[in-house]
């Protein structure tokens, strides 16, 4: 009886396992829409090359860091070699150029946190936001895609856990809750403090790659293919890191004292980074440090109120996955506000 039933729970996982899979596959872009991509892109640098030669476009954020969903807008970085420019000039004469090639809905959004020009392609539908000299971001963008070509359970679970936060609304930054830039790094944190390891550190190897940004020394082992063997030690599939997951962030993590830090591949203290109260609108309730520009926690936006929102929200989905009968389905419920 006791190898019927453990028959019957080997099973059950793999059915979970499977139908985690079948989620993930269904929200990998198709070939198409990569090639759309490009086509905009391309038209951009057209049009960019005419007014600045010298400038050049590169792709951020979910379209080139690999954990980009479907359907998703792309992020566009037009970097300009000088650093003296007016960010809001460059991006009125942009827009300026934009619009005369019938771009659609182009709007300059020259006051916001990181000013942008938006925009929407009518010939491949999809919609662009253009920033200006952001290239800290295009090195955590190609930091984030170099760990997802270690082990393709990383991708897995990312597109599983912002799959999750978009159904049950806590990827909205404005509304305290956490970007998708927040999620991927927990989940490489999780992965690095898996036993055995999933993925190594790569900011802690020998640099193969390195550039100076905004005075800021970015430098990585980025020979990613020779490392693909490195979490083979490690059988865990993805519902059980799925489980992992949530359980370390509603059960494991100690919020009062402890920042997650991916460059250094473990946990650091709050009192190190001197993280330890409020100052101006910066909270630390739930500190993620960046991987590059270390000053920036990416939990600031988090307050009072958000923080029991993400950590009932991370409580419900580890006992989802503990006891629910079905629980791929429960676990990408919509959540519905209550007015009572
Ligand atoms: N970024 C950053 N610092 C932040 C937030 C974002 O440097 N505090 C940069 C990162 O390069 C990130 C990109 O901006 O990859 C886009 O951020 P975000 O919209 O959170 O992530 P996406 O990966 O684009 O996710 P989504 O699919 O939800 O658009
Ligand atoms: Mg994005």
């Amino acid at each position: 009886r006791n190898l019927k039933w453990q028959m019957e729970c080997r099973s059950d996982i793999n059915r979970l396992n499977a139908h985690f899979l079948s989620i993930y596959e269904s929200l990998i872009p198709p070939e198409e829409e990569k090639a759309k991509q490009k086509q905009l892109l391309t038209l951009l640098e057209k049009l960019v090359c005419k007014e600045w030669p010298e400038a050049r476009l590169f792709l951020y954020g979910s379209c080139a860091n690999s954990f980009g969903v479907s359907k998703s807008d792309i992020d566009v970085c037009l970097a300009i070699g000088d650093a003296d420019i007016n960010k809001s000039e460059v991006l009125l004469k942009l827009a300026d150029i934009l619009q005369s090639d019938n771009l659609q809905n182009v709007q300059p959004l020259t006051r916001a946190r990181v000013p942008i020009v938006k925009l929407m392609d009518p010939v491949t539908g999809i919609s662009c936001d253009i920033c200006i000299n952001n290239l800290l971001a295009v090195v955590n963008t190609k930091l984030l895609r170099d760990y997802a070509g270690i082990d393709v359970r990383l991708r897995q679970l990312a597109f599983i856990v912002k799959h999750w936060a978009k159904s049950r609304g806590v990827n909205e930054t404005y509304q305290g809750t956490l970007s998708s830039y927040a999620y991927v790094l927990m989940c490489i944190h999780f992965l690095q403090q898996r036993k055995p390891a999933i993925l190594p550190c790569l900011q802690g190897m020998r640099a193969t790659y390195s550039v100076t940004v905004d005075d800021k020394k970015c430098a990585f082992f980025d020979q990613v293919e020779n490392l693909r063997d490195f979490g083979s030690r490690n059988r865990e599939t993805i519902a059980q890191l799925v489980w992992g997951f949530f359980n370390y962030w509603a059960y494991g993590h100690d919020y009062t004292s402890s920042v997650i830090s991916v460059r250094t591949g473990s946990v650091i203290s709050k009192l190190e980074k001197d993280w330890t109260r409020r100052v101006g609108n910066d909270r630390h309730l739930i500190c993620i440090e960046d991987p590059f520009e270390t000053s920036h926690d990416l939990g600031r936006v988090v307050d009072k109120f958000s923080i029991k929102v993400l950590r009932e929200e991370f409580e419900r989905a580890a006992d989802v996955m503990h006891y629910a009968l079905n629980p791929c389905v429960k676990l990408f419920e919509p959540y519905v506000p209550s007015f009572d």
